[in-house]
């Protein structure tokens, strides 16, 4: 017997279908740049409207603005579970990196462990610090992936902080953090995960993985602006640094515009430096709001779906795929070989389907919004091309 109408149950493929109208773009291309920027939602774009509409009416309205980063916070630790006052809300991840890169002397630990798949400005940020005493040791990836005892085999006594990303922005490999987070703690060193290229596809618990540090930017996967990244710093660490980049913004009371006294914020917010992009704060709030929405593990199980689906298709056409074939060590992004990686990008772009590339690779990131139906046409338009790719 049919369900009545009224007792049918939605099905996710339903909701998808639903929330994909959300998202303009899609009735005109195909979006596989996620991992660049993620797609603009009609939600997302109402919210920065309203943020220009109490900006017009109010001219000045710092209360309801400084309340609305406050619920940014709440929601962010929440997303995940930390405690609020564990976070900073930054204006890039590079912003964040560096207030707690300033943190530290360089004296009694001064090494930091640096691996070639670190997106560029995490190298930068740290090989700067040279200047300031920090000895950097570099480690290599080998066939797109770097095992733990790379590190391992680095880590000593004197080493400060090892700076891992969660999933490699340019092959989509996915670092076994737990594992070196354990070792680096056994050892007296702390680590700093960069989960740009994550958040928002799987649930991420900074507690289960007991990192130190962990930043994250909005643009991506959290459908928000450009303006806003999230720093989580772990409560015991945080009223022992001291960082060198600050600002009012970072101190205890900074309305109460005291020149006269320095007093760090005793929270996260210690490591934050001026005024808020609160546009973005508008836009990045309604951007969790949409992935909590739809369930992070129904997102990660779709994704996860995807990308199998995908490997197989490019391995059945000979592509090499650099991202790994276990589960367990990729998430959103999936990255295959190309003798012109640009070139394959431009003929994807004129097909209408849009990709990046980094180095020799062509990265095909995924979200909940792209379907089954999205990846048959690019392994048709890649099949046709053939002779440009290989
Ligand atoms: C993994 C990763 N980390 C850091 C960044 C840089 O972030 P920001 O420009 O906010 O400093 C990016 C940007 O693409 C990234 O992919």
């Amino acid at each position: 017997m049919e369900d009545k109408p009224e007792n049918k149950k939605i099905t996710l493929e339903e909701t998808i279908e639903e929330i994909r109208k959300d998202f303009p773009l899609l009735k005109e291309k195909i979006y596989f740049n996620s991992c660049s920027c993620g797609l603009l939602n009609i939600r997302v774009k109402s919210a920065i409207q309203e943020y220009i509409e109490l900006w017009n009416r109010k001219g000045s309205p710092w209360d309801i603005w400084l309340n609305k980063i406050e619920d940014l916070r709440a929601l962010f630790a929440r997303f995940i579970y930390s405690e609020k006052e564990e976070i900073a809300i930054s204006f890039s991840a590079s912003s964040a990196i560096n207030a707690v890169a300033s943190s530290f002397n360089y004296k009694s630990r001064n090494e930091i462990i640096l691996s070639d798949l670190e997106f560029p400005t995490v190298i930068y940020i740290w090989l700067a610090q040279k200047n300031r005493g920090a000895i950097i040791k570099r480690i290599y990836s080998k066939e797109y992936k770097i095992e733990p005892e790379q590190f391992y085999n680095k880590i000593s006594n004197n080493t400060l902080i090892i700076p891992l990303t969660y999933l490699c922005y340019k092959n989509g490999y996915k670092l076994e953090i737990e594992e070196i987070t354990e070792y680096a703690h056994k050892n007296g060193a702390l680590t700093f995960i960069d989960g740009y290229q994550i958040l928002g596809t799987e649930d991420i618990n900074v507690k289960k993985l007991d990192v130190d540090f962990f930043v994250s930017g909005s643009l991506k996967y959290l459908l928000g602006s450009s303006g806003i990244a999230f720093l989580y710093v772990k409560k015991e660490l945080i009223e022992k640094l001291k960082p060198i980049y600050t600002g009012w913004f970072a101190q205890k009371k900074p309305f109460a515009f005291d020149t006269e006294n320095f007093e760090y914020a005793p929270s996260a917010k210690r490591f934050e430096s001026g005024t808020p992009s609160f546009s973005s704060v508008y836009t990045t709030f309604e951007g969790i709001k949409i992935i909590q929405e739809i369930g992070i593990e129904n997102i990660s199980n779709r994704i996860k779906a995807l990308s199998s689906y995908l490997i197989e298709g490019l391995q059945n056409l000979n592509l090499k795929v650099y991202t790994p074939e276990n589960p367990k060590r990729r998430g959103p992004l999936v990255v295959f070989e190309a003798k012109s990686p640009e070139k394959t990008v431009k003929m994807l772009e004129e097909n209408n389907i849009i990709t990046s590339f980094r180095g020799k690779g062509v990265r095909v990131s995924l979200h909940f919004y792209n379907t089954i139906d999205e990846i048959d046409i690019l392994l048709r338009t890649l099949k046709k091309n053939i002779s440009c790719i290989i």
